[in-house]
């Protein structure tokens, strides 16, 4: 049996995936890389690495290497796929794919041109509740899909670098992927609007000035629209992913608070017997047994190194197990991860293009021909 050996780019929170790279029956945990020697040192040492690079460059010319997974600040996601690809290496990298629909089409092209498989990372279509409302899907208890709405608010001030003033639809794969991914229809065009407005030191970054970006997206080949929403800045609101979906026996409705259970509504009852709160099952059972335990939060301080904080997995719904699985399995059956390139480029292109529109006050956009699966 084959495993592949994997390089993780970027240690910030891309470290959390080492622990499980370690215990997957198709991978070996071969080499790390990020920029300060230091932690790039403490990494390595508590999870007993011993290939570390501060060069990816360098990194891409070991020909041990079988593929990379990326988690290095966004405006270098796009340049670190294309180089990889071009080294000869299978790549998964965090959201979002790029920051251009250029850079959307030369991932897409390349993957296309040189075979290799391409996996945007995307939490919200592995986290238990997505897997959760896709059983009931697949088991027919929605019964026929009917709209489909999702958001994503979270406020990033004083996070550092590339974050401060970014428009909230460059950063939406968490809201896309989930309503174009359960009912796997691709985004066919786009109209966003902008509202409020953020302080005028963050305006002058990127020269967007809305608080909140909010889109509608027409499926393609499909009855179905979505509306996707968005806040970063200067917006009173706990954060939250969420997903709601709403077919004709039965929707789901995410919480309003964290950790508090969801809401399942059916159809055809009294009205004081439609609503019932449920607690989202784990999906632990689909992975292999050794890296079930990191769907639980907790889990990942196993290397009991106090320089090792690792918060985010159990909090990214347990889907980094179930994306380092998808991944991996994709590489061993010779076939594409889902999403593969095309579909990360369209969700991705749907956020880039869903700013445009905003900036030209609620205009139409189209996602690229090149974007559609099907
Ligand atoms: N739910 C999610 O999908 C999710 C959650 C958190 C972060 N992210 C994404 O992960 C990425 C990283 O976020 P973070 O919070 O860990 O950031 P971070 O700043 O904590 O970590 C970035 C890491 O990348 C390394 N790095 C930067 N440039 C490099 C280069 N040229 N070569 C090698 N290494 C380099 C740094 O040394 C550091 O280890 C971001 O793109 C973010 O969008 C996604």
């Amino acid at each position: 049996m084959t495993r592949f050996r994997a390089a993780l780019v970027g240690l910030g929170f891309g470290a959390e995936f080492i622990p499980i790279y370690q215990r997957h029956p198709d991978a070996e945990m071969y080499a790390i890389c990020q920029r300060s020697k230091q932690k790039l040192d403490q990494i390595g040492d508590a999870f007993g690495i011993e290939r570390r690079f501060q060069s990816y460059e360098e990194l891409l010319k070991d020909p041990d290497v079988d593929f990379v997974h990326i988690n290095t600040p966004i405006p270098d996601h796009a340049a670190m796929t294309i180089a990889a690809l071009e080294a000869g290496k299978h790549v998964a990298c965090t959201v979002p794919m790029a920051t251009s629909v250029e850079d959307c089409r030369r991932i897409v092209e390349l993957c296309d041109k040189t075979g290799l498989k391409y996996m945007m990372m995307e939490t919200v279509v592995y986290s238990r509740e997505f897997l959760y409302i896709k059983e009931l899907l697949e088991k027919g208890e929605l019964g026929r899909l009917q709209f489909l709405q999702a958001s994503h608010q979270q406020d990033m001030d004083g996070w550092p670098g590339y974050w401060p003033g970014l428009p909230p639809m460059h950063y939406a794969t968490h809201c896309v992927g989930p309503v174009l991914g359960l009912p796997r229809k691709d985004a066919e065009y786009v109209s966003c609007f902008g509202s409020g407005t953020i302080r005028a030191d963050m305006i002058a970054i990127h020269g967007s000035p809305w608080a909140v970006e909010t889109a509608h997206l027409k499926l393609r080949n499909s009855d179905l629209s979505a509306r996707i929403i968005r806040s970063l800045f200067d917006t009173a609101r706990q954060y939250r992913e969420s997903i709601d979906v709403y077919g004709s026996k039965k929707a789901f409705e995410w919480p309003l608070i964290e950790d508090e259970p969801a809401v399942l509504h059916t159809a055809k009852k009294p009205e004081p017997e439609i609503p019932e709160l449920v607690r989202v099952p784990d999906f632990a059972h689909l992975l292999p047994e050794g890296i079930r335990q990191f769907t639980q939060k907790g889990v990942y301080d196993i290397a009991e190194n106090e320089h090792l904080s690792f918060t985010q997995g159990g909090g990214h719904g347990g889907s980094h197990p179930h994306l380092a699985h998808e991944f991996l399995r994709a590489l061993a059956e010779d076939r594409d991860p889902w999403p593969n390139a095309r579909q990360s480029a369209n969700w991705t292109c749907v956020g880039i293009l869903a700013h445009e529109s905003a900036m030209a006050g609620g205009e139409r956009r189209d996602l690229p021909e090149w974007s559609f699966s099907d």
